[in-house]
């Protein structure tokens, strides 16, 4: 079981409940990670979530788990799903097991979307689910992990 779990969102996903309702739902992200911590509490598992517009905070954060790792990430790329090499190398490079969540269906979406730097060396990938899919990823990690 993952005791010590890091949970990512990428850019925008701070407006969540206000941006786009009929795509991203009402659920702020607040809302979200309240939820994931208390799953989290609930199983004995630790949980730190972050939230950032910038690449660069983003692929930082990642390098930090050099120094003081976790046993598993989820992470909602958001934009960078589609752009971060960088983000992609960071994470190849700290070896992390991972799993990818969007909240949307990227895949019914503009093809731009269906393209991911990261799905190929994730353990997994959720999508089309609203915020269940962050708990199911995180039910994964509590369960298999
Ligand atoms: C998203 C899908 C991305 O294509 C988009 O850029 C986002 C959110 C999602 O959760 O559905 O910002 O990752």
């Amino acid at each position: 079981m993952a005791r010590r779990i890091l949970v990512l969102h990428g850019p925008n996903l701070n407006l969540l409940g206000r941006r786009e309702p009929g795509t991203y739902g009402t659920t702020t992200l607040t809302e979200i990670n309240d939820r994931l911590q208390s799953l989290a509490a609930a199983a004995g598992a630790s949980l730190d979530t972050m939230q950032s517009n910038s690449e660069a905070d983003l692929v930082g954060r990642v390098q930090q788990l050099f120094d003081a790792p976790v046993d598993f990430l989820i992470i909602n790329p958001a934009a960078f799903t589609h752009t971060s090499v960088a983000l992609r190398d960071a994470i190849a490079a700290v070896r992390v097991p991972f799993i990818e969540v969007h909240l949307s269906n990227v895949f019914a979406r503009e093809a731009f979307r269906h393209h991911s730097y990261f799905t190929d060396l994730a353990v997994g990938m959720i999508c089309g689910l609203g915020p269940r899919g962050y708990e199911l990823a995180l039910e994964y990690a509590l369960a298999h992990a």
